[in-house]
């Protein structure tokens, strides 16, 4: 008796192409890029599938922490600033939401997936931001934590991606700043303002290193991902390279970082830091960070307020087909 088929088989079957299959393969032996006209192999697809979506969502969803402080920002260029930068960051989901669509995934698709709380996105965005300083923390830990990131991103072998990345990484360098500008001149200020910038720095410090993911060992699936050249350093490596751009800049900043076991290992050159806490991870992960019901409810809120812009856009596109077929 034969066992039944597989189904699973019979699909990656289906998308056999040896001949696609070596050229692949070449072009990632040459560090070169893959584009969306290249055969590429389906878990290679399913990855980057997986990978920008859960990105372009983390752009979006992270809209909402800050734009929540723009009608009370501190003075009209305080506003500007940050209006900007929330801009910025819808501009760089639909870079990303773009560059998913070249691997055969749907725009709607994507969304309805992040809207029942189908898909992951970052997070470090279920965090609540009680104080203005939170302006300045996130700036300079989440936007610095995710220069760190995808600063290597720029090189990953899949085209669209790479260079959506490069326009990406130009703009976060411009929130990092920003956002340690603003707790700058709050550590210039009076006392209060000092402790609200540490008391910001101080909730937003361990969160951010955890951005880069869970430890090397319990990464199932970064081997795969470098191997492929969409990684190029291990979460652990990327973390330490940001802890080594912190301190310097929270010496300038006169903030503490809070970790009593901080110290410079002078063997691997490298800065020793406590054992992060990845209950605290997980649970966030698991849905249940402060406020992560509150960014999926505003996010659908905004998706239904925004149902006729889609539709006049559709009706609009018709419009438009049916007289160049009429002309
Ligand atoms: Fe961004
Ligand atoms: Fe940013």
């Amino acid at each position: 008796m034969t066992a039944p088929a597989d189904p699973r088989v019979a699909q990656l079957d289906e998308h056999r192409d040896d001949d696609g299959q070596a050229r692949f393969e070449e072009l990632i032996a040459q560090d070169s890029r893959v584009e969306p006209r290249d055969w590429m192999p389906e878990a290679y697809r399913k990855t980057l599938i997986r990978q920008i979506s859960q990105h372009a969502h983390s752009e979006i969803i992270g809209m909402q922490p800050e734009s929540n402080w723009i009608s009370r920002a501190p003075s009209l260029k305080r506003k500007a600033i940050l209006m900007a930068k929330v801009q910025d960051e819808a501009g760089h989901g639909l870079y990303l939401y773009s560059a998913a669509q070249t691997l055969g995934i749907g725009r709607d698709e994507m969304m309805q997936q992040l809207i029942e709380g189908k898909a992951k996105y970052s997070s470090i965005f279920n965090y609540t931001t009680p104080t203005w300083a939170d302006m300045g923390a996130i700036g300079w830990l989440v936007d610095g934590a995710a220069i760190c990131n995808q600063v290597p991103l720029c090189r990953a072998s899949y085209g669209p991606y790479g260079r959506a990345m490069v326009r990406i990484c130009k703009e976060e360098s411009f929130h990092q700043r920003q956002g340690f500008e603003i707790l700058l001149e709050l550590m210039q200020g009076t006392d209060d303002q000092k402790r609200m910038a540490q008391d910001a720095v101080d909730r937003w410090y361990w969160p951010s290193l955890m951005m880069f993911g869970p430890p090397d060992d319990e990464s199932p699936n970064s081997a795969q991902s470098m191997a492929w050249n969409i990684k190029r350093f291990s979460n652990d490596d990327l973390r330490q390279r940001f802890v080594g751009m912190l301190v310097p800049q929270a010496e300038v900043l006169g903030v503490t970082l809070p970790d009593p076991n901080l110290a410079w290992n002078e063997e691997r050159q490298a800065y020793d830091i406590s054992e992060i806490d990845w209950t605290e991870f997980h649970e966030v992960l698991a849905g249940r960070g402060p406020a992560n019901a509150e960014r999926l409810r505003r996010r659908r809120e905004a998706h239904e307020e925004g149902a006729w812009v889609r539709e006049a856009a559709a009706e609009y596109a018709r419009k438009q087909a049916a007289n160049a077929a009429a002309a």
